[in-house]
């Protein structure tokens, strides 16, 4: 790596992770390598902890807002590996800007992140969020009984990405596909882009997938 290539890397860094928690007062920078996770869960399938970029997230949010229109609060935002939700932080400061009353969910297997997403929720929003200890692949979506859209910051592997998608086969669902190593398996599930978006770092490429006309 160059000498130019680190400064950017350190200067997006700050730019798209440290400073949101610098002017929140959250806890979502810090990475957690999977060797940190405490082995109570099989992590076989599922990638470390790093948070979403903040400019990434407004992007998709600006990108559905724009395409469902009024439909967009119709649909429940659940972010598939939340870590210590930033995400669901971000989504939902998007959405009190623009007056959109939304549900909005966070699931991760590994429980002290839900602790964490927890404490950073109240702390932003003074509130409690919808943050839930699960693992993607046996959590049941159908109960929701609402069109989803599903947010996946390159949570885990193809084998439980498919595994996801075959359980939210038969419910209405729009996927933004952070990071999309897997791209492959959303065309398995005849899902069909809607969004593309590429940049010179791996966390400003997102495709936004669907499964049902818009
Ligand atoms: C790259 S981080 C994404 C963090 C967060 N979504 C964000 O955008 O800031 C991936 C997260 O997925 C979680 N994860 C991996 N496999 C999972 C599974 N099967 N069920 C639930 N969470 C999972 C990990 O614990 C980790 O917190």
């Amino acid at each position: 790596m160059t000498l130019f290539n680190m400064l950017q890397k350190t200067w997006h860094n700050f730019l798209e992770r440290q400073l949101f928690d610098l002017i929140h007062g959250t806890n979502t920078y810090e990475v957690v390598d999977k060797a940190d996770f405490l082995p109570i869960v099989d992590l076989k399938h599922g990638k470390a902890y790093y948070a979403s970029w903040t400019n990434e997230v407004k992007n998709s949010h600006q990108v559905l807002t724009h395409l469902l229109k009024s439909h967009f609060s119709d649909y429940v935002f659940i972010d598939l590996g939340c870590g210590k939700g930033k995400a669901c932080l971000v989504w939902e400061m998007q959405n009190r800007r623009l007056a959109q009353n939304q549900l909005i969910y966070g699931l991760d297997y590994y429980e002290p992140f839900i602790t964490i997403a927890q404490k950073n929720y109240v702390q932003v929003f003074k509130q409690s969020g919808n943050f839930y200890h699960a693992d993607a692949q046996h959590f049941d979506y159908q109960q929701l009984n609402k069109p989803l859209i599903i947010y996946l910051f390159n949570p885990f592997d193809a084998y439980l990405l498919d595994a996801v998608l075959r359980k939210i086969d038969s419910t209405p669902c729009i996927c933004i596909y952070n990071i999309p190593m897997h791209q492959d398996v959303f065309d398995k599930h005849e899902f069909q882009r809607i969004y593309s978006k590429d940049g010179p770092n791996q966390n400003q490429k997102t495709i936004i997938y669907s499964n049902h006309e818009l």
